[in-house]
């Protein structure tokens, strides 16, 4: 029998932000895989860039210093979008989105989706629909880059959720060429060995 999860809603969300023993994704930095993922990238280019379950989003701070200006921050819960905007005065307001990712309609592609411990906050009934709704946000040949937890979670009735490569693959297969897809090599310590660094492009 599938497992019932319930909502992992607004409510939800606020109340771990509201506790920070209960916000233990939160790295305080942009991570360094993704780093190093940024530093390569072409500012000239000038990327229309998603970052969906964004939280406090320092990949979007990151991004903004490097001089990205087409970043689009969404998450459910208004906290952590006040808290970038707090952070950082000079981010616009306009692409802040508090919005439901499985809400966003297609009026905006995107040429990159971000990933960074979103995956593993949905229910896991949800990941066809993730791996769904990212192609459809990306433009043909968009890529959706990041990390996905490699290893199990001890507790199974709320976030984050593990899984495995196999696992995975058959979620993100139907939409995309996997460009990478490996264990990732300069994890934070916590996480080494643990999260796989991926890059896939939508076909
Ligand atoms: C585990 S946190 C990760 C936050 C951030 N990516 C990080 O690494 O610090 C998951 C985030 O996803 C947001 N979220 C959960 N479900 C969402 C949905 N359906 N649409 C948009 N955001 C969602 C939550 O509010 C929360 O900020």
């Amino acid at each position: 029998m599938q497992t019932v999860f319930p909502a992992f809603d607004t409510a939800y969300w606020q109340a771990r932000y509201a506790a920070p023993s209960r916000a233990g994704w939160d790295a305080g930095r942009t991570t360094p895989p993704l780093q190093a993922y940024f530093d390569q990238l072409d500012v000239q280019r000038q990327p229309r860039i998603l970052i969906p379950g964004a939280g406090r989003a320092y990949e979007a701070e990151y991004l903004h210093h490097l001089g990205f200006r087409h970043v689009v921050v969404a998450d459910l819960a208004p906290e952590p979008l006040a808290a970038l905007a707090a952070r950082v005065p000079g981010f616009p307001a306009q692409p802040l989105w508090q919005a439901d990712f499985f809400a966003l309609g297609q009026a905006e592609t995107f040429d990159l989706i971000i990933e960074q411990t979103f995956f593993c906050a949905l229910a896991p009934t949800l990941r066809p629909a993730y791996a769904r709704q990212c192609a459809q946000l990306l433009r043909p040949g968009g890529k959706l880059v990041g990390l996905l937890f490699d290893t199990p979670f001890a507790r199974a009735t709320e976030p984050p959720f593990g899984g495995s490569r196999d696992e995975y693959t058959t979620y993100f297969l139907p939409y995309f060429r996997f460009i990478h897809f490996e264990t990732a090599h300069n994890s934070l310590p916590a996480r080494a060995g643990r999260e796989l660094f991926i890059c896939l492009q939508k076909r």
